[in-house]
Parts: C-alpha cells; structure tokens; sequence
C-alpha cells in the first residue's frame, strides 16, 4: 500500500487546514470543512482509523491548542500523536517517538512554522536503537493503573 498522509481539523484548526491543503496538494483532507462548531473528537477518529490502515500512512490534527486532538487521538491503541509548537519538536517526535500523528495547535502557529513543521513530519524518519523500547512500554500490562481507574471517563 502507498504512505498515505491524512488531515483533519475541528472548525479551529480549519483556517490552518486549508492553507496546508493549499500548499501540500498530497494531504488527503478528512474535513471539517467550515467554521462551524464540530465536535474534535469525531475528526480525530476518522483519521486514526485512516492512519491504521497502513504502518507507514501519517496523519495531521488541528484543532485550537491541539491538546483536544492530542488526547483523543492518542486514547486509540497504535496512534503515537505528538503536540508540536514549532519545527524542531515535530523532527524530534518523528526520530525520538515514532509519531505517526502531528497535532497543532491552529491558533498559536503560523502558516509558515506549520508549512515546515509538516515538512518535517514527511521526511523526518524514526532513529531506532533504544527509543524502540521505551514505545514499546506504552501498552505493555507492566504498569499498575488500578489507582487511576476511578478517574477514567
Ligand atoms: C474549540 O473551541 C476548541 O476548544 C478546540 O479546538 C480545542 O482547542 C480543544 O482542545
């Protein structure tokens, strides 16, 4: 299967998302498609599923801080999804975390750190080595989480 990279954006992170569109005519646009009102979480569902399609399929997610996106992205095992604020942190979540998410925050980054922050996402590749083990801990059954449980939603 061809790498595919998916994008999605509550109706904050809209204006970021088109401009992106605009510039990375590949990006495979999952919506939302105006300013309106949607719900965050049915936008990152639909692009993790789209992401889990293929191992090496990428996805983008915006919505106003992106911490929204961060947390409903990453409660979906095999989404790694990373909040990115500027270029840097989006090349060391690909080579130290093996992101296969980039979330932004839509209204505190500009077009042009996201252009270069999604650039980086696509050539950016994973720098193996011992960093393979500590992802491999994320869902691991080693942890005790017994005393967290109450608070789950
Ligand atoms: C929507 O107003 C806003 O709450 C949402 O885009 C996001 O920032 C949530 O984390």
């Amino acid at each position: 299967m061809d790498k595919k990279l998916y994008i999605a954006s509550d109706h904050a992170g809209f204006a970021l998302k088109s401009k992106l569109c605009d510039f990375f005519k590949s990006l495979v646009d999952l919506g939302t498609n105006s300013e309106e009102s949607v719900d965050y979480p049915d936008f990152a569902h639909k692009l993790t599923n789209e992401v889990l399609k293929d191992n090496s399929n990428l996805g983008i997610l915006i919505c106003g801080t992106g911490v929204g996106m961060s947390m409903a992205a990453n409660r979906v095992k095999g989404i790694r999804a990373g909040l990115v604020s500027n270029n840097e942190i989006a090349r060391l979540i690909r080579q130290h975390n093996n992101a296969n998410v980039l979330v932004l925050p839509g209204r505190f980054m500009d077009e042009e750190e996201a252009i270069k922050s999604v650039k980086t996402l696509i050539e950016t590749e994973f720098e193996d080595g011992t960093r393979e083990r500590f992802i491999s801990r994320f869902n691991d059954g080693k942890t005790e989480y017994s005393l967290l449980r109450s608070f789950e939603l």
